[in-house]
């Protein structure tokens, strides 16, 4: 493929940036934004970083009828010496062509959204809030735009990518969550779309989630989609146990999302003697562990929260406390160290980490 220029066109009304230790997820956005079309006869074309904007869409564009879409979400931090670290940004590039194979969505460049990404980054880099627990996350989407009411794969699409200084994804920020194990709904069934980044995922959560809510849980543990046994993901992240000294967490079964922390998470383990086991769990193991007192930690990893200790399962009317509902010595462990090497504060023994610019560079 020929090497693709990215054109520049900058803002000429900065936003004000907001106050950093006030962040939430997700509400505030940059400067900028990265964009690329497809169509059939030219491929993915005209890469560009503009003026972050609405965008005009034909009502009948076909990601508002069938959802035929992708994302995905990594993050920007900034370390002690101004530097401005990208967190294995190419595992997502490479999970996003994963999704867009099962949406049946054209493939990327990998190499050249990447590069749009890292500039992109750079361009809105004032932006990376510097606050104790927060950091610039980053979103590339793909959106089909034609307008048709077909039921099939379109022609044309959108690829954009927008950055959004965050805080904490969950209010308890660290702290351990309240988790319920949903028994009715479930989030994805093997030979689904499970295993890819796909919005349709997330919008069928929503049910479980708010009636969680409104019972008081944070999340919902979900089981597997036909025997509603077997342990899959806890809201929208992948999902670890400790129990008797051993780490477990499913193993990827074309149902479960191929967490890039999660991921980092087991190598990091391993990497520290520890042993871990990506195997089936069910629910009754994880009861019987409680039960016996062997139920020592458990978390939930994503790229969004890192580490999310669950402080207690409620599973029908029992409740499971899990380490007196304190952060577990491992969770603790995990997330000062991933947080550590995204901050450059940690030695990066994996070379998870991209540099893209720094701060003390003019502009
Ligand atoms: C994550 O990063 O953990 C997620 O998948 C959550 C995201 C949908 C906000």
């Amino acid at each position: 493929m020929m090497k693709q220029d990215i054109r520049v066109e900058f803002t000429s009304a900065k936003k004000p940036k907001p106050d950093p230790h006030d962040l939430a997820f997700g509400r505030i956005f940059t400067d900028h934004m990265f964009v690329m079309d497809y169509d059939a006869d030219q491929g993915w074309y005209d890469p560009r970083i503009i003026p972050y904007q609405s965008i005009s869409m034909d009502p009948a564009a076909m990601v508002y009828h069938y959802g035929q879409t992708v994302f995905e979400g990594l993050k920007a931090y900034v370390t002690k010496d101004q530097e401005v670290l990208l967190f294995r940004p190419e595992k997502n590039m490479e999970r996003l062509n994963q999704s867009n194979d099962r949406l049946c969505i054209p493939l990327i460049d990998e190499e050249l959204v990447l590069e749009g990404l890292k500039q992109l980054v750079a361009i809105d880099k004032d932006w990376i809030p510097k606050a104790e627990g927060t950091s610039l996350y980053i979103r590339p989407f793909i959106i089909a735009t034609e307008p048709f009411l077909g039921v099939a794969a379109s022609h044309t699409y959108k690829l954009f990518i927008i950055l959004s200084p965050v805080g904490s994804y969950y209010k308890e920020g660290i702290k351990p969550v309240k988790i319920a194990v949903e028994n009715e709904f479930v989030r994805a069934v093997k030979g689904g779309t499970g295993n890819a980044k796909t919005a349709g995922n997330y919008a069928s959560s929503l049910k479980a989630q708010q009636v969680a809510e409104e019972k008081g849980f944070s999340q919902v543990l979900w089981l597997d989609g036909i025997e509603k046994k077997y342990i899959e993901e806890v809201g929208s992240m992948n999902i670890f146990f400790k129990i008797s000294g051993e780490i477990v967490t499913p193993e990827l079964n074309g149902s479960i999302l191929e967490g890039i922390t999660r991921n980092s998470v087991i190598t990091l383990l391993k990497h520290w003697g520890l042993t871990v086991s990506e195997r089936k769990i069910s629910i009754d193991e994880i009861i019987q562990a409680h039960r016996d007192g062997r139920l020592e930690e458990t978390f939930g990893t994503g790229t969004a929260a890192v580490i999310s200790p669950v402080g207690e399962l409620i599973w029908n009317d029992e409740s499971l406390v899990i380490g007196s509902g304190e952060t577990g010595e491992i969770s603790k462990k995990l997330y000062d160290t991933i947080t550590g090497i995204q901050k450059g504060a940690e030695a990066d023994v994996f070379g998870w980490t991209t540099e893209v610019a720094s701060l003390s560079e003019t502009k």
